[in-house]
């Protein structure tokens, strides 16, 4: 059952299809505090689920939380917010019930940190929609959320495939290299991805006439071998006279503006650049419309970035801050005086001034960015689902940074930036939980972390827990250490684990529709199926996956064994080498060896594998 509570929401952020009629009262089990709070006094066994892309663990109670979708490559237990928005959650204690905080902009969710037993939610300012979400179990509270907010985007059946990517692939040569290499490894390869390098001066929608000279031939010559090409694209348009993307759309008003109604500059990788304001319909479509560029040249799939969307500096504060820094230029250069010429500048990046500062004209009225900030990843990834719907005839690969909910209906999302590090597998395989009860089913992290350097253990082990996220790609920032699957010398082991990938995808394919179909999670905490057992509550290194695989990973370096809790009777799946072995265990606590290259997982009932692929084009129905 859903029960609406209305505090005089300032916007529709299209995040709920559902109508629920408004009900007057208290929003209980919340109290409503004096600040414009809502209070919950959490027992001591009460558990929190939820907020789809967060850090932390599974249980989210213990710690404290901003919805505000943020460009930061430093995913460290101390942040409270990463790149997406997901204000629901479900408080699992003597009251068991969902909450999904429908606002456009800021709020906090303490949940048990300054006061272990009590959770306060918090927005801004009190604008918003509160819907509080009842079942008889937690599947059935995010189903029934999940019917509230929208059916789950479905990518084409190829993007089930695995995909390499890199920040640093600048040239055609780059990228058909790497598919070589990959062929040459006997190592299946569906997507290879194209980053900002592929762009005439970081212009969206615009090739680099040298570095790729012919992009549909090259296109074409790919997915001949089984491989798509998919492009970023990037929120900001560069500003520069003469570029159509930008002549356009400054002359049909359809970027950010200023409080004068002047386009609002900020920078971005192309440097000074302007903000398409997707929260107009009509300049949203608009924008969407450019995609055509590429698709002509036979691309089918997307990738959306710096959508939150990232600011480098503004104009006007650069301007500011070059002014300060000229003041700062006479005083005595003393410890204050040389943090505050730093501070100047780093402080300009993402910054809340900006923020304030431009504003959108949407059908409701105009909004300052600042108010409505956690819409805008949404609204790029809506904007370009329906109009490649329309260019491809079918729905496209596309999967974003930023997010709200609402968003999974168009896209998938990648956890962003990541980093080399073992603990952010356990990171990723956690937030894979919270993302399933908000609806953001196809997602996964860059494999191997983006920032800093990859070993070739932790890429087996990142790798042997993502063959199971429904998006699998290997993503690595510019300067970086190479990470491919050929990167590390012997490509066998890697080769294994990715063609166990392709044996697997009938099931994991299967299994992903039909949670998309039914608002159910393709990834699941076991609590959540095993009800009544204390243990697999606690759980938080071990997800279901569909209705009968469980997974328990190493994220753990030079780890050789772990435990691994079977809330019933289970097959352990075993592929070492490639080949596969069964043993029957029973329910408890067993601890596994895993030796490096070994994958192992665990059924509740037979799992079809398809026959090993050969070549890349042969795993790919599609072609
Ligand atoms: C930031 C994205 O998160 C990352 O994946 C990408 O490689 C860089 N932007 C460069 O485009």
């Amino acid at each position: 059952m859903i029960t609406r509570y209305s505090y005089s929401p300032m916007i529709e952020t299209g995040a709920v299809v559902r109508e629920i009629t408004v009900s007057a009262g208290a929003p209980e089990p919340f109290t409503l505090t004096e600040d414009g709070g809502f209070l919950l006094r959490m027992d001591e066994k009460c558990r929190v689920y939820g907020l789809g892309e967060a850090i932390r663990g599974i249980n989210k109670r213990g710690w404290v939380y901003t919805s505000w979708c943020s460009d930061d490559p430093f995913h460290t237990e101390d942040k409270r917010s990463l790149y997406g928005a997901h204000n629901f959650l479900i408080f699992d204690g003597e009251v068991r019930f969902g909450a999904f905080f429908d606002l456009p902009g800021k709020i906090t969710f303490d949940l048990g940190y300054t006061d272990s037993d009590t959770a306060v939610i918090k927005p801004e300012s009190l604008h918003l929609d509160l819907y509080i979400i009842t079942g008889d179990t937690l599947k059935a509270i995010v189903s029934e959320f999940r019917s509230l907010i929208g059916k789950s985007y479905i990518p084409p059946a190829w993007a089930f495939g695995y995909g390499q990517s890199r920040w640093g692939y600048v040239t055609e040569k780059d990228i058909r290299d790497c598919a070589d290499r990959y062929r040459d490894a006997g190592i299946p390869l569906s997507m290879l991805y194209l980053d900002i390098d592929y762009m005439d001066s970081f212009k969206d929608f615009t090739v680099h006439p040298e570095r790729f000279p012919d992009l549909k031939a090259f296109a074409q010559e790919m997915k001949a071998r089984g491989i798509r090409l998919i492009p970023i694209i990037d929120a900001a348009v560069k500003r520069e006279a003469g570029y159509s993307v930008y002549d356009e759309g400054h002359e049909k008003g359809y970027f950010c503006k200023d409080a004068d109604g002047e386009d609002y500059v900020v920078g971005v990788w192309p440097g000074m650049s302007v903000l398409p304001d997707f929260l107009n319909p009509e300049a949203s479509k608009w924008f969407g419309q450019q995609y055509k560029a590429l698709t002509d040249l036979g691309i089918e799939g997307f990738w959306n970035d710096m959508n939150e969307p990232a600011l480098f500096y503004s104009e006007r504060g650069l301007n500011d801050a070059f002014k300060e820094i000229k003041d700062l230029e006479e005083a005595p250069l003393d410890a204050l005086n040389f943090f505050g010429v730093r501070d100047t500048l780093v402080r300009l990046q993402n910054s809340e001034d900006d923020y304030k500062r431009f504003w959108h004209d949407t059908p409701q009225g105009k909004f300052s960015h600042y108010d409505v900030h956690n819409l805008y990843g949404y609204h790029m990834t809506k904007s370009a689902y329906e109009a490649l719907c329309d260019l491809l005839g079918e729905p496209p690969l596309l999967f974003s940074r930023a997010s709200y909910i609402g968003a999974h209906r168009y896209g998938g999302i990648w956890t962003g930036d990541n980093s080399s590090w073992w603990g952010h597998i356990l990171q990723s395989l956690q937030q894979m939980a919270g993302l399933n009860m908000c609806g953001f089913l196809f997602s996964g992290s860059d494999i191997g972390g983006f920032g800093g350097d990859c070993t070739r253990d932790l890429l087996i082990r990142w790798m042997s827990f993502a063959l199971f996220t429904p998006l699998m790609r290997n993503h690595a920032a510019f300067g970086t250490r190479s990470q491919e699957a050929f990167a590390f010398g012997d490509t066998e082991v890697f080769r294994h684990i990715i063609e166990l990938r392709y044996r697997l995808i009938p099931y994991l394919h299967s299994a992903f529709e039909k949670a998309a179909k039914e608002d159910g999670m393709y990834f699941r905490p076991l609590a959540f199926d095993y009800e009544d057992d204390e243990i697999a509550a606690t759980v938080e290194d071990q997800l279901m996956v569909g209705d009968s695989l469980m997974i328990a990973p190493i994220y753990v370096q030079n780890a050789v064994a772990r435990h691994v809790y079977l809330p019933e009777p289970m097959t352990q799946i075993r592929m070492h080498e490639g080949e596969i072995s069964t043993e029957e265990l029973k329910e408890g606590w067993h601890y596994i060896p895993v030796p490096l290259g070994d994958v192992v997982y665990f059924t509740t009932s037979p799992i079809p594998l398809a026959e090993p692929v050969v070549n890349t084009a042969e795993s790919d129905g599609n072609n």
